[in-house]
């Protein structure tokens, strides 16, 4: 019974995770657009944590200081993987 109940809040999770799946998200700036692939960081990263601490939805104070540091690069640097040159994220057309 307990394991069914479970069973079930996961698929439930899993429901809403995919409905949340944002495919690409767009930074114009003046260098060009930095297009970032959400849902290939959702699925290579495996969590919303780390980049979401108060819950999914726009990120309160996301900004180049951050996108230079922990909230893009930072995270590419320390992992070894992702662009970390100008121009591997300024590059949208
Ligand atoms: C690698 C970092 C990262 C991961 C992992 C991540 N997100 Fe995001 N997400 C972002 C950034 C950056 C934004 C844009 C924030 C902004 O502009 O304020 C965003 C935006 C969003 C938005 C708002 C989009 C809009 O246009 O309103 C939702 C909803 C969202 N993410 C859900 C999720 C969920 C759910 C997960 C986990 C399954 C997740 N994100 C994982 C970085 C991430
Ligand atoms: C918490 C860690 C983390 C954060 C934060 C993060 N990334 Fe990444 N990023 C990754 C990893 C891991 C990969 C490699 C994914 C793969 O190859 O599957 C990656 C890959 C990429 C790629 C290359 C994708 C491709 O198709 O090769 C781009 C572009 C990118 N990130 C942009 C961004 C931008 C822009 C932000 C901030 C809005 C950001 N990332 C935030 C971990 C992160
Ligand atoms: C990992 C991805 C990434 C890398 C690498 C990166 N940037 Fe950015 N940069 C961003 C994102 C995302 C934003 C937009 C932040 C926002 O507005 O929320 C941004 C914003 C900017 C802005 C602000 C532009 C404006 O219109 O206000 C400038 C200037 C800039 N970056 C220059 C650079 C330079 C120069 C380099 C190389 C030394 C660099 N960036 C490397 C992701 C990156």
């Amino acid at each position: 019974m307990q394991i069914r109940i479970l069973a079930a809040a996961a698929a439930l999770l899993l429901v809403a995770g995919h409905a949340l799946a944002i495919e690409k998200i767009t930074f114009p700036t003046r260098i060009g657009t930095v297009v970032f692939p959400h849902k290939k960081h959702q699925e290579a990263l495996g969590q919303c944590r780390g980049c979401h601490e108060k819950g999914p939805g726009r990120i309160e104070g996301f900004d180049k200081v951050l996108a230079h540091g922990r909230g893009c690069k930072g995270c590419h640097e320390e992992l070894k993987k992702g662009p970390t040159r100008c121009n591997g994220c300024h590059n949208g057309k």
